[in-house]
């Protein structure tokens, strides 16, 4: 019998979930089970979107037959080649014949690699970028390589606004009747095997997540709709800023990740002193493996976890005990980066372990090893203790002081960089004095100049009172403007001068004060960032900030604008203007201010409202 569940008026889910099979890829186990999503739009033309593992086939087709009702499928996008996706795509094409697949050249080339079946002769071949209108609505197809295989494309709908997104966003683990996170206690009870099927199926490729994440920051999302686990229709940035912090190979949390082999339980002796040692010295989030009971895909999920790993082995045959030796090398072929490492070693004749256990790591990029390898032989003694005593204060205090813990991490969400384009911001600061008025103008240059630490540039014209304020005050806060901002916030901060009038006045409803006291927008504004004034270069008409950001904050999905966006469909076009006096007339072409004057205008003209030079005003004739 069907199951389907409907995601709007015409888009369906009609996946399946298999909680028989007991590993996944024959590698990973699956105690939650899986779900393979599927998705089917009831276009002018009908359109699936992938297929699924051949367990799950049954119900594929009741539900497929059930919603065409008696309609004919006329095509199917293929994301992924993998079989777990594309196994029932055979059955599906003798089904309906005059079905067409849609895919890109290594699609189809992946698709001969696994099956005899002719695809050529339906074959419908995109490029990244290509559109695909079904009737209503419009796919824009992006490649993305290698998350998780070569040939894998994410879909974005125009019309509503959904990233299919193959197998990103992903997690393990069925669909219990609650198809979309928002229905479920997500942290609670998909977080991990999220993060598992993260790092263990895509974690290698950092760089390439990163690109596909870029390319997703530019669309506007109403819901991401990955192949397995939940669809995103809310807090969408939540499961994104968990993709930023993997894919760039940031710690989640600092906290201290314990693994350990032990034959005869005098390693984990050791491991479990080192646990109290550290959290008697106020660690609080300890995470405890035993290597050779945990299957290692737990594990690499925990050192994608945190800041801190200590890997404890026996010596065995004079090398490493075999399932520790997995689990580093599991480590090792998923390029973790950015950790703070340390060993502790056990050998009844010789103790190797520590210094092999390195060998494996030391490849990996930003790993700091503690030189403290603690080595037992055969169980812990005194000295032992005092060793683990002395290895515990050496990760307590190689942890980051806990304000810039919050300033780095818990405020500066990351994310929130990928919303800056060459576009239109608010820019606002506030007097140091005891009145502490608030001001702002619209500026149009704001860059990320490095990421760790996250550092962005401001230029800001001289003759702004905001320009003023910072100066003193070395403070200010960034609103990144979007194509849904109104005029009126142009003629607010860019038409009207702080030093006369109070821009806030009267807009109390569209702005909120971040932590550093100053105000920024969120009426038609994206994100907003906070900066601490590292330095101010000197540019003639203009002032270089540098700035380092405390808080950064993504306020909604929506596009960020640019200025040709601003002149096609925000700005008024200026009323048709008669020469008087037989003087020149000129309209400013970023603010509509009108000038005349006799003969051309002076080479340092700035227009008396928005500030901009001379090559902006425009004659008119
Ligand atoms: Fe869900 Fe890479 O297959």
């Amino acid at each position: 019998m069907h199951n389907t569940r409907k995601i709007n008026g015409d888009v369906f889910w009609v996946g399946a979930n298999d909680k028989r099979l007991s590993l996944f890829e024959s590698a990973f186990p699956i105690p939650n089970g899986i779900s393979y999503n599927a998705y089917l739009v009831l276009d002018e033309k009908t359109i699936l979107l992938d297929c699924v593992d051949k367990s799950a086939s049954d119900v594929f087709f009741e539900n497929i037959s059930f919603l065409l009702q008696n309609r004919k499928l006329d095509y199917v996008v293929i994301s992924h080649v993998e079989p777990d996706h594309c196994a029932t795509l055979g059955e599906l094409i003798l089904r309906f014949p005059e079905l067409k697949v849609i895919g890109n050249v290594k699609t189809f080339s992946m698709i001969k690699q696994f099956f005899d079946y002719d695809i050529d002769k339906r074959a419908i071949v995109v490029k990244d970028g290509d559109e695909f209108v079904t009737g209503k609505h419009r796919f824009v197809f992006y490649t993305a390589a290698m998350v998780h295989w070569p040939e894998v494309m994410v879909s974005y709908d125009a019309a509503d606004k959904y990233l299919y997104s193959a197998d990103a966003f992903g997690t393990f683990g069925t669909l219990n009747g609650n198809t979309f996170a928002d229905e479920v206690d997500f942290d609670r009870d998909f977080l991990d095997e999220g993060r598992r099927y993260y790092t263990n199926i895509v974690g290698k490729y950092g760089i390439q997540v990163q690109a596909l994440l870029q390319k997703a920051a530019s669309l506007e999302l109403s819901a991401i709709l990955p192949l397995h686990g939940p669809i995103w229709r809310k807090n969408i940035n939540n499961f994104i800023s968990k993709y930023q912090k993997w894919s760039t190979y940031t710690p989640e949390e600092e906290g201290v990740l314990i693994a350990y082999s032990s034959v005869y339980g005098n390693t984990e002796n050791a491991a479990n002193i080192l646990a109290t040692k550290l959290a008697e010295g106020g660690i609080r989030k300890i995470a405890m493996y035993d290597v050779s009971v945990t299957h290692p895909s737990f594990v690499l999920a925990q050192a994608f976890r945190f800041s801190h790993i200590v890997f404890a082995s026996t010596t065995y045959n004079s090398k490493i005990f075999i399932s520790m030796e997995t689990l580093l090398q599991d480590i090792a072929a998923h390029n973790l980066q950015n950790r703070t490492v340390a060993f502790i070693e056990n050998g009844s004749w010789a103790a190797f372990a520590g210094e092999l256990m390195k060998e494996i790591l030391s490849p990996l990029n930003n790993m700091t090893f503690l030189e403290n390898i603690v080595s037992l032989k055969s169980s812990v003694k005194q000295n032992n203790v005092t060793e683990i005593e002395e290895l515990a204060k050496a990760i307590i205090s190689s942890f980051p002081k806990p304000d810039t813990v919050i300033a780095h991490e818990a405020k500066v969400e990351p994310n929130a960089f990928f919303k800056l384009t060459y576009g239109l911001f608010v820019l606002t600061a506030a007097q140091t004095d005891a009145a502490g008025r608030d001001n702002g103008c619209i500026i149009n240059t704001v860059m990320q100049i490095t990421d760790t630490p996250k550092q962005i540039v401001i230029a800001v014209n001289k003759a702004n009172y905001t320009h003023d304020l910072i100066i003193n005050s070395k403070k200010f806060n960034i609103s990144v403007l979007t194509t849904e901002s109104s005029f009126d916030t142009f003629k607010r901060f860019g038409f009207q001068s702080g030093r006369d009038a109070d821009k806030f006045a009267g807009f109390e409803d569209s702005c909120k004060k971040s932590d550093n006291g100053l105000y920024y927008i969120t009426s038609g504004a994206n994100a907003f960032f906070s900066g601490e004034v590292i330095s101010a270069t000197d540019y003639g008409t203009h002032t270089l900030f540098a700035a380092q950001v405390s808080e950064a904050q993504v306020l909604s999905n929506a596009v960020s604008l640019t200025y040709q966006y601003y002149f096609d469909n925000i700005k008024p076009k200026p009323a048709p203007v008669k020469p008087a006096s037989g003087k020149n007339v000129y309209v400013c072409k970023i603010c509509g201010y009108i000038q005349e004057w006799d003969g051309e205008l002076p080479d340092d003209y700035i227009c008396p409202l928005c500030k901009h030079p001379k090559s902006d005003m425009e004659l008119q004739v």
